[in-house]
């Protein structure tokens, strides 16, 4: 037996994406994602995961029509939803509005390849749909058809506003945080998502079973604890008297620590360039600077390193995002890897079956009820 949770277990070959925890670095398909952050936009880098390579103009515009007229929900999904109890957590509605599409997808149970990526397109461009009408019919607002124009990131966006459109400054830095959270290898959610797909289930219950794990506060539940810290900090004096009471009472800090990153997390460097933009921007650069305090003493304490949850939690807060849709938002954009790792493992698929090693009991003799607390009180 290993040191638990199959750290450092290799437990598939995949041509999707690289992470170096040595050095830092994150690839998707052989890009860095530093080119990506900077160069490319949320949908060529779906179509990268999907394909293995960069799209070509007309590639992309045809991609891009797929999935912008594949935004809108069944009406029945939509019923359902206001249907959902008003405090729900949009992880729980998310997750079970995900799991109510397959019943609306005549090709749910399709296996063949072009069904599945069909699939990828649907739930990809349905799901920033669910997360904006979580969001509008919680608070009892009407919801928004969504545009069949526009980036995914914007239209989101205008959705989730009940029907403005956002800032190019608002959409970008939106943009760039789904590129970033697009795809990480077997992390929790992922390897999920291949495990449930290798009993040949369907692709929304690959899905569903992803999204399951994503809600996790050890995986992408993280970033809204983050920032429920920082309001609880209150102000930048606070961030060490506060971490040293968590430090004394072994409380884990949210948005630290990684299994595969021994240095810097890649995408954090983006994260942390946004968030202090979009603080200079808005004239509150509190978020951000609370946040640098947290790092420094994180770091120099624990030596830990801020992850990809750290961030985005101050990021999507000056993006006026409500903090529960964090998650959701991780979910809207780890849709494009996970399909991709799906897709990859129904073509070359074995059922992902482990060992346990067993430590319990044996030998052990069945006896009748009467004599069960006899034994109980005897084995006092
Ligand atoms: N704060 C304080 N201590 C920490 C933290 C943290 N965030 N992370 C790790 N440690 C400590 C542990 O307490 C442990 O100390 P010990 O050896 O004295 O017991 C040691 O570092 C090793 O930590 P593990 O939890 O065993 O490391 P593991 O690889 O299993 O966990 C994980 C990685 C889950 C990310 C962990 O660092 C953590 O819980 N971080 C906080 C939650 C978080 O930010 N999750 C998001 C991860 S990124 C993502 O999923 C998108």
């Amino acid at each position: 037996m290993g040191k638990g949770g199959l750290e450092d277990v290799v437990a598939a070959q995949s041509a999707i994406c690289d992470v170096d925890g040595t050095a830092g670095r994150l690839i998707y398909c052989g890009y860095d994602i530093h080119d990506l952050a900077e160069h490319s936009t949320f949908e060529e880098v779906i179509y990268l995961l999907w394909n293995g390579q960069l799209p070509t103009k007309s590639e992309l515009e045809g991609l891009n029509k797929l999935l912008r007229t594949s935004r809108a929900l069944p009406p029945a999904v939509i019923e359902a939803m206001k249907k959902f109890p008003k405090e729900a957590m949009p992880m729980e509605a998310l997750r079970t509005a995900v799991s109510m599409l397959s019943m609306y997808d005549k090709e749910a149970e399709e296996m063949d390849k072009e069904a599945n990526l069909r699939k990828a397109v649907k739930l990809t461009a349905q799901i920033p749909t669910i997360v904006a009408y979580i969001d509008l019919i919680r608070n009892d607002k009407p919801v928004v058809a969504p545009r069949e124009e526009g980036s995914l990131a914007e239209n989101f966006l205008y959705m989730l506003s009940g029907g403005t459109m956002p800032n190019e400054v608002a959409v970008r830095s939106l943009d760039i945080a789904l590129i970033l959270h697009a795809d990480h290898e077997l992390n929790a959610s992922t390897f999920a998502a291949r495990v449930a797909a290798a009993t040949l289930t369907d692709f929304y219950s690959a899905t569903v079973a992803a999204i399951g794990a994503l809600k996790g506060p050890l995986h992408g539940g993280a970033n809204q604890e983050v920032i429920k810290m920082l309001i609880e900090m209150g102000t930048v004096d606070n961030v060490l008297p506060h971490l040293q009471k968590m430090f004394a009472n072994h409380e884990k800090v949210m948005g630290f620590g990684h299994r595969v990153y021994k240095t810097e997390d890649p995408r954090a460097f983006h994260l942390r360039k946004m968030s202090e933009e979009l603080g200079k921007r808005a004239g509150d650069t509190k978020w951000y600077e609370m946040s640098r305090k947290v790092e420094e003493q994180v770091k120099g304490d624990k030596g830990l390193n801020a992850n990809v949850d750290f961030y985005s939690a101050s990021v999507y807060y000056m993006l006026g995002i409500p903090i529960d849709l964090y998650t959701p938002i991780f979910a809207m954009s780890r849709m494009s890897g996970w399909a991709a790792h799906i897709l990859e493992q129904y073509a070359n698929n074995r059922l992902i079956r482990p060992r346990a090693e067993y430590v319990g009991k044996r030998d052990q003799k069945w006896v009748p009820f009467e004599k069960r607390q006899q034994l109980e009180a005897a084995n006092k």
